[in-house]
Formats: structure tokens, C-alpha cells, sequence
């Protein structure tokens, strides 16, 4: 029992290191063209999860931000959320 504990405390902040270096690389090759030039910046973006998963899920509709919903899982964009905000 002890060692599983040992275990978990070990692996839960590789997990999350993994997370956000997938959405690195997420974003890099399929955001960064528009947010780190003409779109707004999104790194360190304030947005809370749940808003920024909608809107990247949907688009915004009469913008160049596009829907993502048939390209990404709600877990890759989460990917992309974590490695945006630092969380
Ligand atoms: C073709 C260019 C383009 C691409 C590619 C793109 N976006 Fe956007 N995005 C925009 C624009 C332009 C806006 C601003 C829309 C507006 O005026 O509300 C925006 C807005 C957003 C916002 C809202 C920002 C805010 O603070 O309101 C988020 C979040 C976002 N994009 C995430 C992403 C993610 C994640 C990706 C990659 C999966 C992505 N975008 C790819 C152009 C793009």
C-alpha cells in the first residue's frame, strides 16, 4: 500500500508534464500561425477550461477562429489548455 502511494506521487506530475507537452506541439502546429501573429495571443491565456474548450470546439463564428471539433478530442484541446495556461 505504501509503495502504490510512493508510485502515484511519483507518476500524477509526470502525467501532467506529458499533457501539456503534447498541447505544445498541438499548438504549434495548428495555432500558432494565426495566435502568434495576427490572432490574440493566447499564451497565458485567462480563459477558464470549460469556456476555452467551447470555443475552440465551435469557432467563433465570422472570425478566422475555426471549429475544431472533427479534428480534436475534448482531452487534446485540454492538452493544449494546459500547456496554454501553465495549469
Ligand atoms: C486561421 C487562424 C486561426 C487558427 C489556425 C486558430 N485560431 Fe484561434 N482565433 C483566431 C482569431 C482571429 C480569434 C479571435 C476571434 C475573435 O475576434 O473573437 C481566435 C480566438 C481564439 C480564442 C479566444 C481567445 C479569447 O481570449 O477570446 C481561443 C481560445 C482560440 N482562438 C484558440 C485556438 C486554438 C487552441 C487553436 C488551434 C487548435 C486556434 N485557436 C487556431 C484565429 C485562429
Amino acid at each position: 500500500m505504501f509503495k502504490l502511494l510512493i508510485l502515484l506521487v511519483y507518476l500524477v506530475p509526470n502525467f501532467s508534464y506529458a499533457d501539456s507537452t503534447v498541447g505544445e506541439s498541438l499548438f504549434n502546429r495548428n495555432c500558432a500561425t494565426c495566435h502568434k501573429r495576427t490572432a490574440p495571443n493566447i499564451i497565458g491565456t485567462k480563459l477558464n477550461s470549460s469556456t476555452f474548450l467551447m470555443i475552440v470546439k465551435n469557432g467563433r463564428a465570422g472570425t478566422m477562429m475555426g471549429s475544431f471539433k472533427s479534428k480534436f478530442s475534448d482531452d487534446e484541446i485540454l492538452n493544449i489548455y494546459s500547456y496554454l495556461s501553465g495549469k
